[in-house]
């Protein structure tokens, strides 16, 4: 059963489409990521399912139930916003089960479910203080503590986890995903970070310019990129991706699988770092940087004004200046037709 679906859902801030058309579903019990660059829509599309904009066309359900025009009480989500809209003159006990009164549960479930949501974002010790009195990643679990209690099927996320620092953010996303696979919830979660959206998620509704770029769990959206747009955004460092024509001429081997009919002049070809090893001869590049990573290195060369990055383990004995030779499987290779970027199978 999907307990979110958007078929042909837009909005329009006066002549520019915020959300274009946007269709998905989230299973009941997923978590879906929204991810995509600032600007994208990704906020837009999470506040109209939560009923605090107004879609344009197409229809929202929630359960099955159509709620495209219903206000945001009646549709049975929580939210999490962006910038957390903390009550000032609220304690953070006050602030976190502010929702609970409004809905009349009864006083002893309300001090269970605080008890509970205090424990996981560790805030036992802070509960009678006020907002002003918080740093901003305390204010950040403030917001997420009044969604976590709300205990409703379907929780929507706005980049939750955006102030807290890298060993916070880490432990929030575990707690956060293990909470929400132990209540059932289905959580739509809006985040620009990839790596946050590929270790959390079920599904990946990754967007570009208010429009679904690719709607996939996060091992096909590495494996099978559908754009090299969608290529690039995922992983770190991003595919390298370059003119065929360009790759073929320095090294044949490479069109071992090129997608038949095609001519190079039309193609992409993309191929990530971790694929990539050095060997004696091979696509050659003039090496730019190194970056040793301990575990691994970052080799940046360049071909022909292209930048071509590779990920090799351990430490390289290599210069900025030197000439090296990189092979690659080409069953490991993905390839794009050029004018429109759309994957090539
Ligand atoms: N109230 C508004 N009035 C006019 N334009 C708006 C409004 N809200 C959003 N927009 C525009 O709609 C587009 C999508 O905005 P949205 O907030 O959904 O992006 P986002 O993906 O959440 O970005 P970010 O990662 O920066 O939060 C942007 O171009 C934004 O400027
Ligand atoms: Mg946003």
């Amino acid at each position: 059963m999907a307990a979110v679906e958007l078929t042909g859902v837009s909005k329009h801030w006066g002549r520019t489409a915020a959300v274009d058309q946007v269709s998905f579903k989230a299973q009941a019990g997923h978590l879906v990521a929204l991810l995509g660059p600032s600007g994208c829509g990704k906020s837009t599309t999470l506040r109209l399912i939560a009923g605090l904009e107004t879609a344009d066309a197409g229809t929202i359900t929630i359960a099955d139930r159509r709620v495209t025009h219903l206000p945001p009480s009646a549709r049975g989500v929580s939210m999490v916003f962006q910038s957390y809209a903390l009550f000032p003159h609220l304690s953070v006990a006050e602030n976190i089960m502010f929702g609970l009164k409004v809905r009349h549960v009864a006083r002893k479930e309300r001090e269970a479910r605080l008890k509970r949501a205090a424990e996981i974002l560790g805030l036992q010790q802070l509960l009678d203080r006020k907002p002003s009195q918080l740093s901003g990643g305390q204010q950040q679990r403030v917001a997420l503590g009044r969604a976590i209690v709300a205990e409703t099927p379907v929780c929507l996320m706005d980049e939750p986890l955006s102030n807290l620092d890298a060993q916070l953010r880490l432990e929030m996303r575990r707690e956060i995903r293990a909470l929400q696979r132990r209540l059932g919830i289905t959580m739509l979660y809006v985040t620009h970070d990839q790596v946050e959206a590929m270790t959390m998620a079920d599904q990946v509704v990754l967007m570009r310019n208010g429009v679904v770029e690719q709607d996939a769990p996060p091992a096909e959206l590495y494996e099978r990129p559908a754009t090299i747009f969608a290529a690039r955004f995922v992983g770190t460092p991003p595919m390298n991706v370059l003119p065929a024509a360009l790759v073929a001429a320095a090294y044949p081997k490479a069109m071992a699988s090129a997608p038949p009919g095609r001519k190079a002049a039309d193609l992409a070809i993309g191929i990530r770092p971790e694929d990539v090893r050095l060997a004696s001869e091979g696509f050659p590049g003039a090496v730019v940087a190194l970056e040793y990573l301990g575990a691994d290195t970052l080799i940046e060369s360049r071909i022909d004004g292209d930048t071509f990055v590779i990920r090799v383990p351990g430490k390289v004995s290599a210069n900025p200046g030197d000439i090296v030779h990189m092979v690659w499987d080409p069953n490991r290779t993905h390839w794009f037709e050029l004018s429109s970027g759309n994957r090539v199978e």
